[in-house]
């Protein structure tokens, strides 16, 4: 199926700012009883209804072994969409919404469930659903094997024979495979069932507004892209800190760590969509092929000096004692997964060659906070020399991705008085402050994009194996020699080692 958005790249762009509404059809979910169903997911789905993105007779199905009636699941639904939806909960609205829900009660791999499963298809394509459905697998890796054979064996899934009456599309969370070998082999397993066009692998960070923007902040001004490069930036720093711990996911979070479940994926997009070159246009294959140029293109250079771990010992975070990584529930006292990692990158083109990306992720950290800094090289002191101990002045553009979604633009500017002192100021860009819509959830954009079968927000599987490619090399160093990462004080900003990294280039972290 080719998109017509993809057909014609020179489309008129006025055409982005039409409301965009789904068709037709229904949405099936496995995992519905997850906490990322639970908390994201649902309200997702619920506020694209309220705000009249869905059409009226959309269904949707919760797949899953609790022994619930369609009347259970709606109330299942009902009250994580009063918890956890965007927008206000109105009642006309959600009645409209519950008539379109079912639930379908089985295991993964219960063959009478998938029969019951096409009935229910076929009874809300009647509906109005007309045969177009997706299929959001927010399940553990090792259960897509089974879904998705079981899909196509009950002739769901889009390679059947009466697909042609509509669209079948899957989606599927992270993580893709642990390593390139077990991304490689996932994606094979897929690929046997939905074709590359109607796979959705969803990374979050795509969908929300602020990493969107950065597309607009580089591309429709004037002003950056002159000093985008190795001429001007003398580094770039992308941190994505978060005040909680691991709660009660061990049983995810242990051995796979802080690299794999967001470098891999969210700091490495964000690290592309910041250093890659101007795409042809907006659409997908032309924006997914310069950010697979710039993955294509980090290097490592010095990996034993290229990484810090860690993990959060307790501590106080807002006034309040908190667990460390070895108190939570189900972490063996011998683990090794990291909960802090930093790493440091290099891109090989001209455009950036020799300036160090420096990523960093952590739970526990002094607060939650997701930013892009790109910190320019230091001015001259010519004119305004610099008493001792004062810090250089850099200039700095920062990318505030969440929680406080804006720009920051650091410059120097003469502090009032008879003397000539020099002080960094902040010039701010506050979503909230120069927009009056509120952003919706990163999910809102991405569900509703599967639905309208626009695939420029989601990594297509070259970019997921480019991602790993940048990764194994430390994981595989890391486990050789059985690196054992650094305790760090919860409500600090992660382990020394992770400062000495920086201190050895003469450098130091932004304090966000
Ligand atoms: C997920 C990770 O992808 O992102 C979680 O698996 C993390 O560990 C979450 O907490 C953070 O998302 P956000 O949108 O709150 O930054």
């Amino acid at each position: 199926m080719t998109n017509d958005h993809e057909a014609n790249p020179l489309r008129d762009s006025r055409d982005r700012r039409l409301n965009r509404i789904a068709g037709p059809s229904a949405l099936v979910f496995f995992g519905v009883t997850g906490d990322l169903a639970k908390k994201k997911l649902l309200p997702a789905v619920y506020d694209l209804m309220n705000r009249g993105l869905l059409p009226p007779s959309f269904g949707l199905v919760g797949f899953g072994r609790r022994e619930w009636s369609d009347d259970d699941f709606r109330a299942y639904v009902r009250e994580s969409v009063q918890a956890h939806a965007r927008t206000p909960f109105n009642e006309e609205v959600w009645s409209q919404f519950a008539q379109g829900m079912r639930f379908v009660v089985g295991a993964f791999d219960d063959d009478a469930a998938y029969d019951q499963l096409k009935a229910t298809l076929a009874e809300l394509d009647e509906r109005g659903a007309q045969h177009n459905h997706a299929f959001y697998l927010s399940i553990p890796p090792k259960a897509f094997e089974q879904v998705l054979s079981k899909l196509a064996e009950h002739n769901l899934a889009s390679r059947n024979e009466d697909a042609h009456l509509g669209w079948r599309r899957v989606v599927i969370e992270k993580p893709f495979g642990h390593n390139l070998e077990s991304a490689r082999e996932l994606n094979s397993i897929v690929e046997k069932v939905f074709p590359s066009d109607a796979v959705f692998r969803i990374d979050h960070y795509l969908g929300k507004e602020t990493v969107q923007n950065i597309l607009a902040m580089r591309f429709s001004n004037q002003m950056f892209e002159p000093l985008w490069n190795a001429n001007y930036v003398d580094h770039v720093q992308i941190t994505m800190a978060e005040d909680i711990g691991i709660g009660s996911r061990a049983g995810y979070y242990d051995g796979v760590g802080a690299a794999r479940d967001v470098i891999q994926n969210h700091l490495l997009q964000l690290l592309a969509l910041t250093a890659m070159e101007e795409p042809l246009s907006l659409d997908s294959k032309h924006l997914r092929e310069e950010k697979a140029k710039v993955l294509e293109a980090v290097r490592i250079k010095n990996l034993q000096e290229s990484f810090a771990l860690g993990q959060y010992a307790a501590g106080y975070q807002g006034g309040e004692h908190v667990n460390g990584f070895f108190d939570e529930k189900d972490i063996p006292a011998d683990s090794r997964t990291e909960t802090f990692a930093a790493l440091k990158l290099f891109i090989d083109n001209r455009r950036w060659d020799g300036v160090p990306f420096y990523l960093r992720a952590g739970k526990r950290l002094g607060r939650r906070v997701t930013e892009i800094a790109v910190v320019f090289k230091k001015s001259s002191d010519r004119l305004f020399g610099r008493d001792e101990g004062d810090t250089a002045h850099q200039n700095a553009i920062v990318i505030r991705v969440q929680p406080d979604e804006g720009m920051t633009i650091r410059f120097a500017a003469k502090v009032p008085g008879t003397q000539m002192e020099i002080r960094d100021v902040n010039m701010d860009f506050g979503y909230g402050h120069s927009f009056t819509e509120e952003s919706p959830e990163a999910y809102e954009r991405l569900i509703l994009d599967v639905l309208l079968g626009e695939p420029p927000l989601f990594p297509r599987h070259e970019e997921v194996e480019l991602s790993w490619k940048i990764l194994d090399p430390f994981e595989e160093y890391w486990e050789e020699n059985t690196i054992k990462p650094e305790p760090y004080e919860s409500g600090s900003w992660g382990p020394r080692s992770a400062h000495e990294m920086l201190e050895r280039d003469d450098r130091a972290w932004r304090r966000p």
